[in-house]
């Protein structure tokens, strides 16, 4: 017999297809988002669950689910998930690093640019019909090239930045929890400082560390201050590492240049004073949105599942 399996949200079709040869699957929904009730109705039966990072995977839901054996994020990130009952109660859970690294770095240098050139801005200014001839002190930005980059959080994607923002020119500085070898700080040309002397440096801050309870609010209200006032400020890994009100609230009062934003502390909401403001530009969570890394994501949470199930020690296990 097919092991019996949630998965919240329609994949991609070839992954629904490489699962439903496996297992028997049912599907949450095809809406954006299933809703907890629906989700808690659903786990009585299910051996395994193949979660988006947008499914809160708490202990109610784990409780709700005695034969459960793996839970299968659809994400590299996996604060969605209580690990911590998770593995009291033996179950494994596992995540998709790696595949994702070079569309969400791309993601952030585009962003990054955007930024910098306003590049949105000058869209809809163009679109209004405002654009009435070249002008030497029309719509300056800043540039890249030169520029110091502090990257918070120097895993996968974090270097990924690094190196393809040092190709255009800028001066790389990181910091994370633990500092990277000499040998990949050289040939990255990175170096290593202390939180608060990088955000004093920096012109452009890039945050790409996890969430965790030591990295919520990470760029504190307090921290945000110790910015530069002429910094740009860029978030494409999790909402909740930027204190969301005090930034809106920096950007309006000219404390900060600009922020680019992919992620929001209380995601889909926005901090509404952000939608006004014309020195940030907003992403609908989209770092890695191609469809050929969307794909492999889905793939390998269908196989990390799938492996699970049948015995084996998938291949991306978190814990
Ligand atoms: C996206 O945000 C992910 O964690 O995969």
């Amino acid at each position: 017999m097919k092991p019996k399996v949630l998965v919240t949200h329609e994949l991609l079709p070839e992954a629904m297809e490489f699962l439903r040869e496996q297992a028997d699957v049912e599907l949450g929904t095809s809406d954006v988002q299933l809703p907890h009730q629906d989700l808690l109705a659903k786990m009585s039966d299910k051996e395994g669950l193949l979660p988006l990072l947008v499914d809160k995977i708490d202990r109610e839901v784990i409780d709700r689910a005695p034969r459960l054996r793996i839970i299968a994020n659809c994400a590299a990130g996996y604060n969605n998930i209580d690990l911590d009952y998770a593995r009291q109660k033996g179950i494994l859970v596992t995540n998709t690093p790696g595949v994702l690294t070079e569309s969400t770095a791309e993601l952030t240098v585009a962003l990054i640019l955007a930024v910098l050139r306003r590049i949105p801005q000058a869209d809809r200014f163009v679109r209004d019909k405002k654009f009435k001839g070249w002008a030497l002190d029309f719509w300056l930005g800043k540039d890249l090239a030169g520029a110091k980059l502090g990257i918070v959080g120097f895993g996968r994607i974090g270097r990924a930045v690094a190196a393809r923002a040092a190709a255009l020119g800028a001066e790389i500085l990181y910091h994370d929890p633990e500092r990277a070898s000499t040998d990949v700080e050289r040939s990255l040309k990175a170096t290593f400082l202390p939180l608060e002397d990088l955000l004093r440096t920096a012109d452009i801050v890039s945050i790409h560390a996890a969430l965790t309870p030591e990295t919520h609010h990470l760029l504190s209200r307090e921290r945000l201050t110790m910015m530069k006032k002429d910094a740009v400020l860029v978030n494409v890994a999790r909402g909740q590492i930027v204190d969301e009100k005090a930034l809106a609230e920096a950007l309006a009062g000219g404390r900060l240049w600009g922020a680019g934003l992919d992620v929001y502390e209380r995601e889909p909401e926005i901090e509404e004073k952000l939608l006004s403001l014309d020195n940030v530009v907003l992403l609908p969570h989209i770092g890695s949105a191609t469809y050929s890394t969307r794909l492999r994501i889905a793939m390998t949470a269908a196989r990390n599942l799938m492996q699970g199930l049948s015995g084996e020690t998938p291949e991306n296990l978190v814990s």
